[in-house]
């Protein structure tokens, strides 16, 4: 794609002319698209003046730290500090059953964490860092009028996303956002010339806060991480299995902090109820629905109730957006 290569070799030079030579940047990836395509970008530009992190907050799917660490070092060859930071977290939100008291706490964790890692780097480059990279797309920013000379028009209002929200700000670096005049499905062409693999790129959406928005409640309750995570991961590989995960823009489980009654073998339970969601969508701010087959669900059902303890009963979220949102909290 000629189009994106001008704009790839713009922003590259564009990079190199703002970072001095004795400059550093950091960037913390997500694991998800925009923020990868951005760290690789400045990766290409500036080399190992580029220092990343991942952060394990506790509230990650089923192996996604080793998933994407993976990517990172043998795809990408993007050397990355993982930093484990998930009883921290944890530590915080026990108890909070309150949606926008977690997410709070949540973002005020990361830039905890993120304080520490540019500390970290101080002590090793023995100056602070001066850039960071953000992966903002041309929705994040613009809420009601497009930059002068963007070229773009605006057609409707968007969302702002809390993603590792209040970072430059409260730490006084400079913002290098490379993906912030260009849409998703831009960002992806990117990726693709920057040999990000497809895969990665067709990643579903993923919260910043994590799973801490699909367990209702106090998130550190019981074995509730662990339950969701396998009955995730079930739902998501049995999608891909069935050769629908390109179709559907988003999917996930949902865990319910109420207990219903079942009969598994000749027994009586009294175990967790969870719900799946999937959705089509266009940008995230509307959404249908999935309707799948019947005999994908039956067997999906099975699964998830036949190999994860503690689980009786599987509803499906047939709500659209609105009314609901994509997430439950
Ligand atoms: P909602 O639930 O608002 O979600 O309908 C719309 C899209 O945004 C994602 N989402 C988030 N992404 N930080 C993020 O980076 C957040 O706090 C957050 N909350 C929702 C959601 O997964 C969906 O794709």
């Amino acid at each position: 794609d000629w189009k994106m290569q001008d704009v790839l070799d713009e922003e590259i030079k564009t990079i190199q002319s703002m970072v001095r030579s004795d400059e550093h940047v950091i960037c913390a990836l997500s694991g998800g698209v925009d923020s990868t395509v951005a760290a690789t970008l400045v990766h290409n530009a500036i080399g190992d003046r580029l220092h990343c992190v991942f952060v394990d907050n506790g509230l990650l799917r089923y192996k996604e730290k080793e998933r994407v660490m993976l990517t990172f070092d043998s795809d990408l060859h993007l050397p990355v500090t993982c930093i484990d930071a998930s009883e921290q977290f944890l530590s915080q939100l026990k108890g909070v059953k309150d949606p926008e008291e977690k997410r709070k706490i949540i973002g005020r964790e990361f830039i905890a964490v993120f304080d520490k890692f540019a500390q970290m780097l101080e002590e090793k480059i023995g100056k602070r860092p001066e850039y960071l990279v953000q992966g903002t797309l041309y929705p994040d920013v613009i809420e009601s009028c497009p930059p002068p000379g963007s070229g773009r028009t605006h057609s409707h209002t968007i969302k702002s996303h809390h993603n590792v929200g209040g970072l430059p700000v409260d730490m006084k670096l400079k913002l290098i956002e490379p993906l912030k005049l260009l849409f998703k499905d831009e960002v992806r062409k990117l990726g693709s010339i920057l040999n990000v693999p497809e895969s990665f790129l067709k990643r579903h959406p993923f919260p910043g806060p994590g799973l801490a928005v699909r367990i209702l409640g106090d998130v550190t309750e019981g074995n509730a991480l662990e339950v969701l995570r396998q009955v995730d991961e079930i739902f998501v590989q049995a999608i891909k299995d069935a050769g629908l995960y390109d179709t559907i823009w988003q999917a996930f489980a949902v865990f319910l902090p109420v207990q219903t009654v079942g009969v598994q073998g000749d027994q009586r339970t009294h175990s967790h109820a969870v719900a799946l969601r999937a959705i089509t969508s266009e940008d995230g701010m509307t959404a249908d629905w999935y309707y799948f087959e019947r005999q994908f669900l039956v067997d999906v059902v099975k699964k998830i109730c036949n190999n994860v303890r503690g689980v009786n009963r599987v509803c499906q979220d047939i709500t659209s957006k609105p009314p609901a949102t994509v997430e439950w909290e």
